[in-house]
């Protein structure tokens, strides 16, 4: 693991090649929490590195969970992790060319604080991202957070796009069609792919495994269905940015 004082031994160095292209920041955020903003987080930088993409993981969430999730891959994980909150740290971050790909940034919940105000710290994350993605369950008190998000996201000026999570895995279920119809009501971006709820995520993870290495005990088809997902999902965020970068 290349801890972040690697970084900054090459952020403050001088940058000899210009030709080598800077990372593509993506966060995960969601005022809401339990939306499986980490969840997903470590596993979209773990399908990333499958894909042979040089990947660092940044854990911005005092909880910590991304980098416990993460180390409890060992060896297997494939991508860098490193825990920041650092704000000064993320712009460094962004200057560094040539060492990585794609930067995941996991986020905690509760962007706007008690008082209506962004949360510095979240603010200053969102800023250094290219990209958001913001998780959303079928569940009623995920709504208000969630247009509270893609609000602050679009205030930001920053390109982003919800992602239905926890969908009913039974084909054409009503609540995540409902939430898909609902957010394109609001005028949203929404993702076509989306994750479905499997047992397999949780245990998964309490396996220390990442979903595109997680063949369960006996195969089970959640396993190979979570696996579906994820990379669906995976190739339908790489599209979006490529043609972002092709647009840029
Ligand atoms: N598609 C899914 N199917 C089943 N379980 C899921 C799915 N996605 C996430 N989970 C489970 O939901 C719980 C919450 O996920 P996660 O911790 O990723 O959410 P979070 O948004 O990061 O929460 P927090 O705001 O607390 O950081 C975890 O137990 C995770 O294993
Ligand atoms: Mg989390």
């Amino acid at each position: 693991v290349l801890a972040l004082s690697a970084f900054r031994a090459v952020a403050s160095g001088p940058m000899a090649d210009d030709t080598r292209l800077h990372a593509i920041f993506i966060a995960l955020a969601n005022q809401k929490g339990g939306v499986g903003k980490t969840t997903l987080a470590v596993n979209i930088a773990a399908q990333a590195a499958r894909a042979r993409m040089q990947v660092l993981g940044v854990d911005t969430d005092p909880q910590g969970s991304m980098e416990e999730i993460a180390s409890a891959a060992g060896d297997t994980v494939g991508f860098h992790f490193a825990a920041d909150r650092n704000p000064d740290e993320l712009s460094r971050l962004r200057r560094v060319k040539g060492l990585y790909d794609l930067v995941v940034m996991d986020t905690a919940g509760n962007l706007v604080t008690g008082d209506g105000s962004l949360d510095a710290t979240l603010e200053l994350v969102l800023r250094a991202a290219d990209f958001c993605l913001i998780p959303c369950i079928p569940e009623r008190a995920c709504l208000k957070p969630t247009l509270m998000t893609a609000r602050v996201a679009r205030d930001l000026g920053l390109h982003f796009a919800i992602l239905i999570n926890q969908d009913d895995p039974v084909r054409g279920a009503g609540p995540a069609a409902d939430l898909r119809a609902f957010l394109a009501g609001e005028g949203l971006p929404v993702l076509s792919s989306g994750i479905r709820r499997y047992s397999a995520w949780p245990q998964a993870q309490l396996q220390g495994v990442m979903m595109p290495d997680y063949r369960g005990r006996g195969a089970p088809r959640s396993a190979v269905a979570a696996r579906e997902d994820l990379s669906g999902v995976f190739s339908e965020v790489m599209a979006l940015l490529m043609r972002k970068w092709a647009q840029a």
